[in-house]
């Protein structure tokens, strides 16, 4: 994660975003029941919609908009020696040191982030009490066995990046999909990783989910390639609505890459906590495949009918994290304001990205309201995911669909009853419109399908 340089206070708290995801049933803690297993969430309903929301758009940048990559859903148990060929069993590591005195365990290269178990909390090594081991790197992959006898013979590894499962797949992929690079191939899928600093709600768990796509380019053609998918990936999150001043490239220094990499840069957010990583773009060269060929004897590489050459393709890979993503939209979208006295909280989520795009709500339970907004919904939710929402009173149902970032209430009223008109209220503008009920449905699903920019930017 790099290093928090914004110095004033965050527009809004990762406290206020947790409480907002628990009061609204978007994410809780994992068996929280029995007390909760420490950085593990569950999503709940909302939550549920918007990360399919963040998943569907990724699919649509990368397949739906595209014809030069194709899907695939790989197995998360894999054969152990992927992880031997990929470099992950020797080298995804990181140093760790153990205090002899509290007991607790820490990265070597982030004391600083770290509390000790002492009372007050302070930095590990800070009291003289502390007795810090030295640093041992630690194999951050998740170690299990398959079939019924635990030997060493039955180890394998809960995936620790979903792009593994692309690259020994490189060759099926090739003799179905005809096509030649450039080309990629994308996968959505969970991955695991035993982190030892975790922590910031979502934004560093152990299990967690990835998009990651593989674009495999003439090796020549790599580094055009790669400011080709920065740029491209930016312009993902900010036409979903992240104010451009939140998002920036930062480059790696040589330090910092991963062992796989010979360039990386990352899409950073100004996340509550400081910028830190959103999504990590790398030129992998020929490192996996010529990888995977050495260990399995596969020849993995392309054969170029028009030069009459085989060659071994470079590896342009933009990897994000769903979870992440989510709390950026979230983070960005959080707004509160003063209506009539009294505060507001809303997530001006882009419509495609809300969970729910319209509410229709009877302004009461009588006069046949509730029958009228039931047809009215039937409607709607043929066109757009919607919501009935009868529950309370109409501020306490707006305030609800605020929250859970709804664009678009739909409230049926007296006067629907006599010229069947409805209110149409803009989440953002507050603005509100009557329009015929009639059709809806159908103008809702064409007012999703215009571009749109945040208020936030004016
Ligand atoms: N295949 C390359 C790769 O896995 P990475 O930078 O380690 O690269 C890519 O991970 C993205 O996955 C990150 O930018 C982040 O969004 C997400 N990610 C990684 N570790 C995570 C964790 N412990 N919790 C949540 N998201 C994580």
């Amino acid at each position: 994660m790099a290093e928090t340089t914004e110095t004033t206070a965050p527009e809004v708290t990762l406290d206020e975003i947790v409480a907002l995801c628990k009061r609204r049933g978007f994410i809780f803690p994992s068996s929280e029941i029995y007390g909760g297993i420490g950085s593990t969430y569950d999503y709940g309903h909302y939550g549920v919609l918007l990360r399919n929301n963040v998943k569907n758009e990724w699919w649509r940048a990368m397949i739906g908009e595209r014809d030069d990559i194709v899907a695939l859903d790989s197995a998360i148990l894999q054969h152990p020696r992927v992880w031997e060929a990929s470099g992950h069993l020797e080298g995804f590591t990181d140093p760790m040191v153990d205090c002899r005195t509290c007991g607790l365990r820490f990265r070597a290269d982030k004391l600083e982030d770290a509390q000790c178990g002492r009372k007050p909390s302070k930095h590990p090594g800070e009291f003289s009490e502390c007795d810090l081991t030295e640093a041992r790197e630690f194999n951050l992959m998740f170690e299990t066995h398959v079939g019924p006898v635990k030997d060493t013979g039955s180890i394998t590894y809960l995936r620790p990046e979903t792009a593994q499962g692309i690259f020994v797949n490189f060759k099926n992929v090739l003799q179905f999909a005809r096509k030649k690079p450039p080309f990629g191939i994308a996968q959505i899928g969970k991955s695991f990783r035993n982190e030892i600093t975790t922590g910031n709600f979502v934004f560093r768990t152990r299990e967690f989910e990835q998009m990651e796509m593989e674009y495999f380019v003439p090796p020549d053609e790599a580094p055009k390639w790669h400011e080709y998918w920065m740029d491209e990936r930016m312009r993902w999150y900010t036409e979903l609505g992240i104010r451009p001043d939140k998002v920036t490239l930062r480059a790696h220094g040589a330090e910092e890459l991963s062992h796989y990499s010979t360039a990386t840069s990352d899409i950073e957010y100004l996340f509550p906590m400081g910028w830190s990583e959103l999504e990590g773009i790398a030129n992998r060269g020929d490192f996996d495949l010529t990888q995977h060929a050495r260990m399995s004897g596969e020849k993995l590489e392309y054969f170029d009918q028009d030069k009459g050459e085989a060659y071994i393709p470079y590896v342009i890979e933009p990897a994000a994290g769903v979870d992440r993503a989510m709390l950026a939209f979230m983070v960005d979208a959080y707004d509160t304001e003063e209506v009539e006295g009294r505060k507001r909280t809303l997530l001006r989520l882009h419509p495609r990205l809300a969970p729910v795009k319209a509410a229709v709500l009877p302004l009461v339970s009588k006069d046949g309201m509730p029958e009228r907004a039931r047809e009215i919904y039937a409607d709607v939710r043929a066109h757009v995911p919607a919501e009935y929402d009868a529950g309370g009173s109409i501020g306490k149902r707006y305030r609800r669909q605020d929250e859970i970032g709804t664009p678009w209430g739909i409230t049926v009223d007296g006067e629907t009853m006599e010229d069947g008109t409805v209110t149409l209220r803009d989440r953002d503008s507050l603005e509100q419109e009557r329009v015929p009920a009639e059709g809806l449905g159908e103008r809702l699903a064409a007012k999703l399908a215009k571009p749109w920019r945040t208020p936030k930017l004016g």
